[in-house]
């Protein structure tokens, strides 16, 4: 028997690797009919009428017809002012045949409502206001116009796309166009014609929607994708609209549109005077075209340019979806960082990790042993490399039976645990949402007893095959199955053992092997008669939010971690994410800055991409670059495929060690940067990594800027993607009075725009921004976990006004007694050459560190000592000395939660 589900899994093994040529199994726009179809609306003039004679209107909203004049079918339209400056767009029919699928569970709760005034309204056109943004509805050709004061911002059906399909309308234009790929798309309503649950048809049900962007040069968003960050016209040089549909994608291709593990549709349209987004709540297939007017008109601007005219710069964005209503927030910026806030307003913020999970994790598939385990923790301490967080693959399982365990391989998980977590080290182990379908299996036997798997559409229990051979999957649409899952967690709970196993959640697009485009079928059943292909993006984000339940309920006061691959609109409030099977070359390399970025933008910060690339073996090189750019990516994790050579960083020459060692105490160093950027994440939503563009809005040189990244707004690192770098082209913003410190050197420049910067083997180009306090602590440890009590070293890097402001935050690094005021907020501010602290909130957490160093960057000349002065020092001189162009203050010796002054001399 043993030998039989091994040859099974080796086949499966292999189709992971021979799918490795992935564009032709999955669907282009024309092979999915509703893409096609929608795609083909011609843009004029909308055959949507709003009848605006019958407007009803409340304290926050305004509620019309919305007539479809070609066919006579009855809409209704309801634009609603929410709080924050935003406007949430809702249509669905009046009558439909079937009630169409409301995305659930993904908002941040209810949004906010804002007062919303009407200041005109006549048959054709009515005017509202809320704060100072208005919206102006058309009757004929209908539209909405949205201004911030008095600039025009966005134009909802601008171009005229907008439609909602219905069946009576559409079943002749699709008749007969079925192909293998599509068997569960196009043809699937008109199987359903004849109905088995029901004598009634299902569709079509598509929506579509196009948002003019007017005065917009780029738009950015719609993760997830390995593309650009800067979204591309799409349809030129055939060019696919960008896919949102989650995905298992083997070895994806970058530079492209096509979906990949998670769909956020959110877009981001910016120039330098306004930026405003577009947050289209759909959990259907989705598609998204997008034309930016610099591509579109060479042409014309051409004409323009001999004219003499300057022609406007705009961006339009349509929205194809499979199914599902008409619901859009339009978030009225007007800067990217309004609009960062104004979407976690809508879908929330990360909650601060554990601190641990901040630091290092080392993976591969599989460590295959618990001596293995314990070996590899051990090499770290030989070779002094921190590493926190050790990683178990499905190989841990009994063959492939989540919470389970291998019985010979991995017979003793309390102990294993008790030795990681004697050293500091924590553990997190794989969980996949399919279940094998064992006789014997509790899991199984549990589901099938009580009806919990998803159904076919004749209403057997599906069958797909995913790692275990053949699987089932639980319907977590179903409250009695979130509920059953999540009690499973406790499951991984030991008893005397002083560390929690967290959950990496990974194949919960849903794959399915050998289901359509390695999915479920879009006619499987859940909960509520609901199609799968009503609520295919949400499947993920669904069973990570059991997982997150179920951790907390397992052990309440530990902020639970958790890792998963599929994601959507919201997941940020579950799981962090990475960006799956990537490729040990430079490419991936150079994708997981975009792609982690534009995760960012839409509230998913925290981030990685697998380090050293998950499939082949990186030349050394490459893995080194990729430690030195992966520590400045939110989550950092090394990962590879079953078929890789070792990789564990001390296995190499010492050289390369020793860069790799450097690369990691520079990450813990900075691990209290990164959790204070967490925890101002949690408390003001804005992300923890940024684009160029988003700190530095009225700069255009910055706009097609993707592979730098900033943290928070004080440190920005430049990556390098290629091999044999000498040199690298930095782009340093803010102008002359702007500085940039290198932290190699911390050498001074100014922020003049791109400049060459000198680089070798040992670092890239990292620098903090001038004005910026950074603390940081710089002992090296095994783990993160043994850093807690260290002192801390402050990082002054002074402004052209020889000023500098920064902000530290202190807890129990675990727990939730934060949220009960257990905290220390800290603000650092240096000006007239004094440095002084306090704290922001008047809250306490008996924190014992101290300060053990400063060092200015930027410094005045010619100082000779510093004094102290503080409750229980009271004034002590320390002493200074110059190191280049640095300043360094030797032991304050004071405890960081008490306030101080230094002052220069
Ligand atoms: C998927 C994951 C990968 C994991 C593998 C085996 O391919 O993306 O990270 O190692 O499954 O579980």
């Amino acid at each position: 028997m043993h030998l039989v589900w091994r040859n099974i899994f080796s086949f499966f093994l292999f189709c992971h690797i021979c799918l490795a040529v992935v564009k032709d199994n999955f669907k282009e726009c024309e092979q999915s009919s509703f893409c096609r179809r929608l795609r083909n609306l011609k843009p004029g003039d909308s055959k949507y009428v709003l009848n605006l004679n019958n407007l009803h209107v409340s304290e926050n909203s305004v509620e019309t017809e919305l007539w479809n004049s070609e066919e006579n079918v009855k809409f209704k339209l309801v634009l609603t002012a929410l709080a924050g400056d935003m406007f949430r767009v809702y249509a669905d029919e009046v009558s439909p045949i079937y009630p169409r699928y409301r995305v659930q569970g993904v908002l941040n709760g209810e949004p906010q409502v804002e007062r919303l005034d009407v200041l005109k309204r006549d048959k054709d056109e009515v005017i509202v206001q809320s704060g100072d943004n208005k919206a102006v509805l058309k009757s004929e050709p209908f539209k909405i116009e949205f201004y911030k004061a008095s600039n025009l911002v966005a134009v909802v059906n601008g171009r005229g796309l907008f439609d909602i399909e219905h069946l009576r309308t559409k079943k002749s234009e699709t008749e007969g166009e079925e192909n293998s790929l599509q068997k569960e798309d196009a043809g699937a309503w008109e199987e359903n014609f004849k109905s088995h649950h029901d004598s009634k048809p299902r569709g079509p049900e598509g929506v579509s929607l196009d948002i003019h962007f007017p005065g917009a040069l780029r738009i950015y968003g719609l993760p997830e994708h390995a593309d650009k960050l800067a979204l591309r016209t799409t349809g030129l040089g055939g060019v696919e609209p960008y896919r949102l549909y989650n995905l298992d994608v083997f070895e994806y291709i970058v530079d492209s549109t096509m979906a990949l593990y998670g769909a956020v549709p959110v877009v981001f349209a910016h120039s330098t005077t306004n930026t405003v987004g577009a947050f289209w709540l759909n959990a259907a297939e989705t598609w998204v075209d997008i034309k930016n007017s610099k591509d579109q008109n060479v042409v014309s601007s051409l004409v323009n340019l001999v004219s003499g005219q300057a022609s406007e710069s705009s961006v339009d964005a349509h929205f194809m979806s499979e199914s599902g209503v008409v619901d859009l927030f339009i978030l009225m910026g007007p800067k990217p960082k309004d609009c960062a806030k104004q979407y976690t307003k809508l879908t929330g913020v990360a909650p601060l990790p554990q601190y641990y999970t901040l630091a290092y994790h080392q993976c591969r598939w599989n460590y295959i042993t618990e001596d293995d385990v314990t070996t590899v923790v051990k090499n770290f301490d030989d070779y002094n490399m921190p590493v926190d967080t050790m990683w178990l693959d499905i190989e841990y399982t009994d063959g492939k039976k989540y919470f389970t365990w291998d019985p010979i391989k991995f017979a003793h998980p309390d102990q294993m645990l008790k030795n990681l977590s004697s050293t500091g080290r924590n553990l997190v182990v794989i969980i996949d949402p399919h279940v094998k379908r064992e006789g014997g299996y509790f899991l199984h036997e549990e589901a099938l007893a009580n009806d919990y798997y998803v159904k076919t559409k004749d209403g057997n229990v599906y069958e797909g095959w995913c790692w275990p051979g053949s699987s089932s999957y639980p319907d977590f649409f179903n409250p009695t199955v979130f509920n059953y899952y999540k009690g499973l967690y406790s499951k991984l709970k030991y008893e005397n053992v002083d560390s929690d196993v967290m959950i990496w959640n990974d194949m919960n697009e849903p794959s399915v092997f050998n289901g359509p485009e390695i999915t479920m079928p879009k006619d499987c059943l859940h909960y509520g008669g609901w199609e799968h292909r009503h609520l295919h993006n949400i499947y993920g984000i669904v069973y990570t939010a059991i997982t997150y339940e179920g951790l907390l309920a397992r052990n309440p006061n530990k902020r639970p971690f958790v890792l998963t691959r599929a994601h959507f609109a919201g997941s940020q409030r579950f799981a962090a994410v990475w960006t799956g099977d990537n490729n040990a070359d430079w490419k991936h390399l150079a994708a997981s800055f975009p792609m982690c970025l534009s995760e960012a933008l839409a509230g998913i910060s925290f981030c990685g991409a697998d380090v050293g690339g998950f499939f082949n073996n990186p030349e050394p090189e490459l893995l080194q670059r990729w430690y030195q750019a992966g520590i400045w990516l939110p989550f950092f994790r090394a990962h590879a495929h079953i078929d890789t050579r070792r990789r564990e960083p001390y296995l190499f020459a010492e050289d390369i060690r020793n860069r790799i060692r450097t690369s990691l105490r520079l990450r813990y160093a900075h691990l209290p940067l990164w959790y204070t950027v967490f925890y101002e994440h949690e408390r003001f939503g804005e992300p923890v990594i940024r684009p160029l563009f988003y700190e530095y809005p009225n700069d255009s040189e910055v706009i097609d800027i993707d592979n730098q990244v900033l943290v928070a707004d004080s440190v920005l690192v430049h990556l390098i993607s290629e091999p044999g770098a000498t040199t690298a082209n930095v782009y340093l913003p803010g102008g002359r009075s702007t500085y940039w410190y290198d932290i190699r050197d911390f050498r001074k420049r100014e922020g003049n725009g791109f400049t060459s910067v000198p680089v070798n083997l040992d670092s890239i180009p990292v620098f903090y921004k001038g004005g910026s306090i950074i603390s940081r602590k710089n002992r090296p440890r095994r783990a993160s976990t043994l850093m807690h009590k260290d002192p801390y070293s402050l990082y002054v890097a002074l402004d052209n006004n020889k000023s500098a402001k920064g902000t530290l935050y202190i807890d129990d690094n675990e727990s939730f007694e934060y949220k009960k005021q257990k905290y220390l907020y800290l603000q650092f501010e240096f000006k007239n050459n004094e440095l002084s602290s306090s704290l922001i909130d008047n809250t306490d957490y008996e924190s014992v560190e101290w300060i053990e160093r400063v060092v200015i960057l930027g410094a005045p000349t010619e100082v000779s000592k510093a004094v102290i002065t503080s409750k229980t020092l009271g004034s002590v001189d320390l002493e200074t000395h110059y190191e280049g162009d640095a300043l360094i203050i030797r032991k304050p010796g004071v405890c960081v939660r008490e306030a101080f002054v230094i002052k220069l001399v």
